[in-house]
């Protein structure tokens, strides 16, 4: 079993990242970090124009491609991004960007209908957040609502840690509340 691991967290001593390692601990196969920075560009005009110029000729073994592919070969991915400003870190969308391509990740059916040319069957999205999470359809729900359609993943999984900056809270006993969420998800896989 091939895991990806897409860790979108800033800082070294990043709590989500600690409880997405955690689970990965939990998970059997071979684990793939892929630790997103600047290396990853949103798509400018260029890149666009390139990457439809390859997808136009089926130009699939450019290296353009080379992160979705690894994308939509592993079976199962695991996502931990800190709870920014509402949602997720500004990176992972980045990243969403660069990976969801049409032929590569999804296709068009005759119908005009999509569907997913990725091999994963399920999905972990890990978070933790300094306040409560009032929606967790910016973060979440995005993320759950791109798994569902494009890449064809049914089984999506919230594993988060709320509250840790309020001053008088307890963030460890958070945080280990939270891994033993992640524990009973282990037990039943
Ligand atoms: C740029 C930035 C934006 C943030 N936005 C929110 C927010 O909208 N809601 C919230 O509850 N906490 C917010 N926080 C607090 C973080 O979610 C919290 O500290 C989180 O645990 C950080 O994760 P990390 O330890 O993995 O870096 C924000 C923190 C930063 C630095």
């Amino acid at each position: 079993m091939k895991i990806l691991y897409i860790n979108s967290c800033v800082r070294k001593e990043s709590r989500t990242n600690i409880l997405a390692k955690y689970l990965l601990s939990k998970l059997n196969g071979d684990i793939k970090e892929l630790k997103l920075d600047n290396s990853i560009k949103p798509l400018d005009e260029e890149a666009l124009n390139k990457r439809q110029e390859l997808q136009l000729n089926k130009k699939y073994d450019s290296k353009e491609f080379e992160l979705a592919k690894e994308f939509r070969d592993s079976d199962i991915i695991v996502i931990s991004s800190p709870h920014w400003d509402y949602s997720f870190s500004a990176i992972l969308k980045v990243y969403f960007e660069n990976i969801n391509c049409n032929g590569v990740t999804f296709g068009y059916n005759d119908k005009g209908e999509l569907y997913s040319l990725c091999k994963a069957k399920s999905l972990y999205y890990v978070t933790t957040s300094g306040g409560y999470i009032v929606n967790d359809e910016y973060s979440f729900g995005y993320v759950k609502a791109l798994a569902n359609s494009f890449f064809g993943i049914k089984d999506v999984k919230y594993i988060k840690a709320e509250g840790l900056d309020i001053e008088g809270n307890d963030s460890i006993s958070i945080l280990n509340k939270a891994k033993e969420e992640i524990d009973k998800i282990g037990e039943n896989l």
